[in-house]
């Protein structure tokens, strides 16, 4: 079973990742990496970590001349701040480390802070902030990027792009190639396929700048040339629509996921919703109305594009704080500050990209197998085949 973890404080040395069960014989190339390292730190509305931070991969364990080699790919992302944090966060306990703690004693509503002191008992939020920072991402994208290079192996693409900053809507759909375009700037601005759109985008975060203020958005997952049968309706935990909604929830600051286009659906008729199914003789074989089911029928990929949809909720450090408590004192006091982000819906959306990466990269292990790209690419084959021949 593929599966990834990470380990790593927002301020701490850096961030580590394993990515445990590909086949050996995976290509992996650090500048790929890299790429998607650069593009979750990309957006307008980043905080000044942004500046600081400029991520690279150091690949240490499972990749050997530019392979997977079977064992857990291990990976590490230096901190570059750390260097200003070695005397508030040290590994080991030494006289007078208490008085260079950066404390956080005014939780900041919707943060982890209050929620994450009262479950571990501590007196201060730093270790609980530390470990809730989306700071964690930086190490999910970089094995997602590694499981891209995995699905790549059998033609399977994820890209992003942003449908909604605060009230600010894409109010069109967008084409594949238009998203690969996007992929593929070197200047990002809100991850928008539309200029018009994105310039409304825009004036939106410079309201919250104005205002001290924060926004979210809704960003949109694409998964291109997914062969149909991936996950099963035969249990609630193989459904691969549940686990992608896990995948994208778990994301810090998301708070809602939608499969295709599941809001309007929810509001349509079943004759306006369902994707009607056709017959193409000619290249034998079924094809579809449309796609709003977001590619997914009874938890099982049907070989449509794979939509997934996350709704992130707007960034809870607010330099106009919101009230709050102080955990000392019990005193009424204004929520930390911190610096922060004030919108992260593109970063977001990369980021998503690689969740789904790793659900789907998972699903194909699942169904194929292999302990080497050739033996899960002859089993692919095969199945490929028999789906074409049905
Ligand atoms: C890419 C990204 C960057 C984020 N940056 C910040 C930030 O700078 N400041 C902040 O307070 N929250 C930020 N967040 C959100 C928090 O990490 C998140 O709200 C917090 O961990 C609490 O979790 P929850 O919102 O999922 O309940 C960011 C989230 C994402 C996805």
């Amino acid at each position: 079973m593929l599966r990834f973890e990470t380990a790593g404080e927002s301020h701490g040395e850096c961030l580590v990742a394993t990515l445990t069960g590909l086949p050996a014989g995976v290509p992996v190339s650090l500048d790929a990496v890299n790429r998607q390292l650069w593009r979750r730190q990309q957006g307008y509305g980043r905080g000044g970590r942004m500046r600081i931070e400029t991520d690279t991969a150091e690949i240490v364990a499972g990749v050997r001349h530019s392979k997977t080699i079977g064992s857990p790919v291990a990976i590490i992302i230096r901190n570059r701040d750390w260097k200003n944090w070695t005397e508030a966060l040290p590994v080991e306990d030494t006289d007078g480390a208490e008085d260079k703690r950066k404390r956080v004693t005014r939780p900041r509503p919707g943060h982890a802070d209050l929620a994450g002191v009262l479950k571990y008992n501590f007196d201060d939020a730093r270790y609980i902030l530390e470990r809730a920072s989306a700071r964690e991402t930086a190490a999910r994208v970089a094995v997602g990027a590694v499981a891209k290079l995995f699905l790549a192996e059998f033609g399977i693409e994820v890209l992003s792009h942003v449908i909604q900053t605060g009230s600010a809507k894409l109010e069109r759909g967008a084409s594949w190639d238009e998203l690969v375009e996007l992929s593929r700037k070197d200047e990002v601005v809100l991850g928008c396929v539309d200029a018009e759109a994105e310039a409304r985008m825009k004036a939106v975060v410079d309201e919250a700048y104005r205002t001290g203020d924060t926004v979210g958005g809704v960003f949109e997952v694409v998964a291109h040339n997914v062969p149909p049968g991936l996950g099963s309706h035969i249990a609630w935990d193989t459904r691969l629509d549940g686990r992608l909604a896990q995948a994208i929830v778990s994301m810090q600051a998301v708070k809602g996921v939608e499969i295709g286009l599941a809001e309007e659906g929810s509001a349509s008729f079943g004759s306006k919703v369902q994707d009607t199914i056709h017959y193409h003789r000619g290249e034998r074989r079924f094809t579809r109305g449309a796609n709003r089911a977001g590619g997914l029928e009874g938890g099982i990929s049907n070989g449509q594009d794979v939509v997934v949809r996350g709704f992130l909720k707007p960034i809870s450090t607010l330099r106009r704080p919101l009230e709050s408590v102080d955990l000392t004192t019990r005193e009424p006091a204004l929520a930390a500050y911190e610096r922060s982000d004030v919108a992260v819906v593109p970063a977001a959306g990369v980021i998503g990209e690689a969740m789904v990466a790793l659900v789907l990269a998972q699903a194909m292990m699942e169904k194929f197998g292999g302990d080497s790209l050739p033996e899960t690419k002859r089993n692919f084959g095969a199945y490929m085949e028999q789906v074409k021949n049905y």
